[in-house]
């Protein structure tokens, strides 16, 4: 992967695409029984920043399953990797509640601003702190937190087994590490082409880590956790519709492809028959995501309880 030159600007604008179509599936997921049996998405790929920011409730079914494996109780303290524009950050503070706290890091100052906005408007203010970090070293104190949550964020990480070790030495004993990725290997279009369908959607042009769910198990071991918890998150699309995650993620696809030495004339084309198949009834796509909890030994001196397992 050494070609591959993800600080250039056209990276940094997928990055940030990347979280609009992240966010487009999480608002139209449908919890427990869409992640079991898969389920049209709907609308709203590429909602423009600001409107992210003005939606602050748009996302609360979708993030209803990552609570539940995280388990946040009232009077914790989490921590939020590469929070984004700050839904989840301002979920997990709902739930910890007014004697608990909540801290936001993020790489972009960008992505901070917007979650300080959502912050403020979901009147969170007094319970969650944002600040500028990077994964690998957040700047929190050690041993602070009851829960680490990192939601598709160590793929763009390229020390990955640092940014584990940092969210381990920031748990506290008992605390446990949550951690949200894609694989992009089983990513899938009905494409008549599967051969450059994979070449278009080979992940590690996007990503550090394209296939890290295979991994992570065997990461928390290394940094001294006890993995404890994995669950897969299909999202599965039937029909057509151009505002779908799987539709948006055609141009991603195919940019990223065309910049590393996919032919742009058979990107092109391999896109508009997969589009025009579409249109006439016949769509499929399909994307697994994994949810991946880890546990650090030890009792909880704060509570005084054992450790428990998400
Ligand atoms: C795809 S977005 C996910 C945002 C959020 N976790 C969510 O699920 O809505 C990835 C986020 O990770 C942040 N990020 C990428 N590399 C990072 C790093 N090394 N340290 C901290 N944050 C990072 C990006 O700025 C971006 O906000």
């Amino acid at each position: 992967m050494g070609d591959l030159d993800r600080s250039d600007p056209a990276s940094l604008e997928e990055l940030h695409e990347a979280d609009r179509h992240h966010r487009a599936v999480r608002d139209h997921q449908v919890g427990i029984q869409g992640r079991q049996q898969g389920h049209q998405v709907e609308a709203g790929v590429r909602a423009p920043m600001e409107r992210e920011i003005e939606a602050v409730d748009g996302d609360a079914a979708g993030l209803e399953d990552r609570r539940e494996l995280l388990d946040p109780r009232a009077g914790e303290s989490g921590v939020d990797v590469g929070c984004g524009v700050g839904h989840l950050t301002c979920e997990l503070a709902e739930a910890v509640g007014m004697s608990g706290r909540m801290t936001g890091v993020d790489a972009s100052a960008d992505m901070l601003a917007g979650a300080a906005a959502r912050v403020h408007s979901r009147r969170l203010d007094d319970r969650v702190a944002l600040r500028e970090g990077d994964a690998t070293a957040t700047g929190l104190p050690g041993e602070s937190a009851d829960f680490v949550v990192a939601v598709q964020t160590y793929s763009y990480v390229p020390d990955i087994a640092a940014a584990i070790a940092e969210a381990a030495r920031v748990l506290r004993p008992g605390g446990r590490l949550g951690v949200l990725e894609t694989d992009w290997d089983l990513c899938v279009y009905g494409s008549p082409d599967f051969e450059l369908m994979r070449r278009i959607f080979d992940g590690r042009w996007r990503f550090e880590h394209a296939h890290l769910p295979r991994r992570l198990n065997r990461l928390f071991a290394d940094a001294g956790l006890a993995p404890t918890h994995a669950e897969a998150f299909p999202l599965l699309e039937t029909g057509y519709d151009p505002d779908s995650f799987g539709a948006g993620m055609l141009a991603l696809g195919r940019n990223a492809a065309v910049r590393h030495g996919v032919d742009r004339a058979a990107a092109d084309a391999w896109v508009a028959e997969v589009r025009a198949r579409g249109e006439a009834g016949d769509w499929f796509f399909c994307l697994n995501r994994f949810m991946f909890v880890a546990t650090k030994a030890g009792v909880n001196a704060r509570t005084g309880g054992p450790a428990t397992s998400a």
